[in-house]
């Protein structure tokens, strides 16, 4: 099996029954504040994208790169779909001009002609990607290869099953606004990067540990910042708080864990693998590529400037009326929310910034009180403040989700009051119908559902599943002291009271092993 690196998470898979393109970004995404890195430009698309298959892990916009994909891709692959619960990612495709699907059941194994079998894991929660992402397993004539990219299920175990896996491709950079955009004094900015970048490794080395494949490809980031405006975001300023590592960082860190197995794949970086090993070469050494990543940069940046000015001049919609258009399309889908807006809780505060930088309206989603209306003096639970532009844009092009587009580009600063709500993000990654019915009825069916099963940890019984995204707390749960944390997402609970120190809502059942346990809550909180 040959895997081509063709950057960010993408990859060319090549195999003697046929060959499978993964995840082929190349333009910019989220308001042309991501490019991939190294740069994957200047590669052979046009043969690249002649292939058998195409597979497309998730619609986030540095994976689903709709221009390319209709430019260089060839039309007659066959799409491998994940079974998803919105028909969203198929009617994109079909707009390109695809019309050969294979939707694949969730975790069965699909054997296609000549000997080649895949299976796609498909994760579901309106908090997975814009509402789902997946990962592909891959199996030809004995070898075996895990394409996680940046999916995090709650374990690999499904793969792991199908027995040895001797390449395993995965996410372990940042990939998130948090916390470079909340209004905080530097030093804690830092501290709060720092956790991050330590929870990701954590969490890399987790899924690796569970897999223990052959050879470990940390892909699927990080993406660079060519915008001068955004520059500061490259992990290239010494920052230890940047959550941004690059894949030489990777291998560093792995090795002061005992990492001896991972390959980075630059754009064009070619390994074969077999079940007995794996060769790689590469298009320029890795680390003379690596010792001149600054250089690498800046020469991307000149030469990507006009393509930033051209998106850039695209935004501006003056005529755009934006407290009326966002009344007209939020306050639908506010009256209809149940668990979003009660998760919410409070208004979000949007202040915009006019074309020339002055601030010229403060709008607010009042979540209670189902509208859309200008700010009143009042305290709010969250406050972004961002480019009227980019508003006007996302209204304009009717964008249904504004954390594939606005969140992501991490063009707008934020403060909030208390903890971290999920709740937010997700009602603006579903602004339609069809997202919202669907987020909604997950939260229902999560909510009323039993977890009465408990584990002991250290001093303290605990439900089995975590109360964020049900990973199994016998794995990623770890005690310390009076608190659990959950290493998936890195989720804290004060165990006494069983709350959440991460996020609102999401209360853990538990009690030391010497005390009763409690009688059951009668309603669920979220
Ligand atoms: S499943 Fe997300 S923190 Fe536990």
């Amino acid at each position: 099996m040959r895997v081509t690196g063709t950057g960010h998470a993408s990859m060319r898979i090549d195999t003697a029954a046929g060959s499978i393109l993964c995840d082929p970004w190349v333009n910019p995404a989220y308001f042309a504040s991501w490019f991939p890195f190294p740069d994957n430009s200047l590669l052979d698309w046009e043969s690249l994208g002649q292939v058998d298959y195409l597979y497309v892990s998730h619609l986030h916009r540095d994976h689903f790169d709709a221009k390319h994909l209709r430019d260089f891709v060839s039309k007659d692959a066959t799409v491998l779909l994940p079974e998803f619960p919105t028909s969203e990612m198929e009617d994109e495709f079909r707009a390109l001009g695809f019309t050969k699907f294979l939707k694949a059941p969730n975790e069965q194994v699909v054997e296609l002609p000549r000997g080649l079998k895949i299976m796609i894991q498909a994760l579901t929660s309106p908090t997975d990607g814009p509402i789902g992402d997946s990962s592909l397993w891959v199996e030809y004539d004995g070898v075996r290869l895990l394409n996680q990219n940046d999916a995090r299920p709650t374990d690999l175990s499904v793969f792991a099953d199908l027995g040895h896996v001797h390449a395993h491709l995965l996410q372990f950079s940042g990939a998130i606004w948090y916390p470079m955009v909340y209004e905080l004094p530097q030093a804690a900015k830092t501290a709060f990067g720092k956790q991050k970048r330590d929870r990701q490794f954590d969490r890399t080395w987790r899924y690796i540990d569970d897999l223990k494949a052959d050879h470990v490809f940390p892909i699927a980031g990080p993406p660079c910042f060519l915008d001068d405006a955004l520059w500061q975001f490259n992990d290239i300023h010494g920052d230890e708080g940047n959550i941004f590592p690059d894949q030489s960082v990777f291998l560093s860190e792995y090795a002061k864990v005992g990492g001896t197995n991972g390959i980075v794949l630059l754009p064009g970086s070619v390994t074969e693998v077999t079940t007995e090993g794996a060769t790689t070469t590469h298009p320029v050494p890795v680390d003379e590529f690596f010792a001149n990543k600054v250089a690498h940069l800046e020469e991307m940046r000149e030469r990507k400037r006009p393509v930033i000015e051209a998106e850039k001049a695209s935004w501006r919609h003056p005529e755009v009326d934006v407290l009326g258009q966002m009344k007209q399309r939020i306050e639908p889908l506010l009256e209809e929310s149940i668990y979003l807006a009660k998760g919410v809780g409070g208004p979000v505060r949007f202040d915009l910034v006019g074309y020339d930088g002055e601030s010229v309206e403060s709008i607010v989603v009042d979540f209670p009180g189902k509208e859309v209306r200008p700010y009143a003096d009042e305290k709010v639970r969250y406050r972004f403040r961002t480019e009227r532009a980019l508003i006007e844009h996302l209204l304009f092009i009717d964008e249904v989700d504004w954390v594939n587009s606005l969140f992501l580009s991490c063009r707008f600063s934020a403060a909030r009051i208390g903890q971290y709500n999920e709740f937010v993000y997700a009602f603006f990654k579903c602004l339609s119908e069809e997202r919202l019915q669907y987020a909604e009825g997950w939260y229902d069916e999560h909510e009323r559902s039993t977890d009465a099963e408990d584990i002991t940890l250290g001093d303290w019984v605990v439900q089995r599943r975590c109360p964020h995204l049900k990973a199994d707390l016998t794995r990623f749960g770890i005690v310390e002291g009076d608190q659990l944390t959950c290493q998936l997402h890195g989720w804290r609970f004060d165990l006494p009271s069983g709350r959440c120190l991460t996020s609102v809502g999401h209360k853990v059942r538990a009690h030391r092993v010497d005390a009763e346990a409690p009688a059951p809550a009668g309603e669920a909180v979220i």
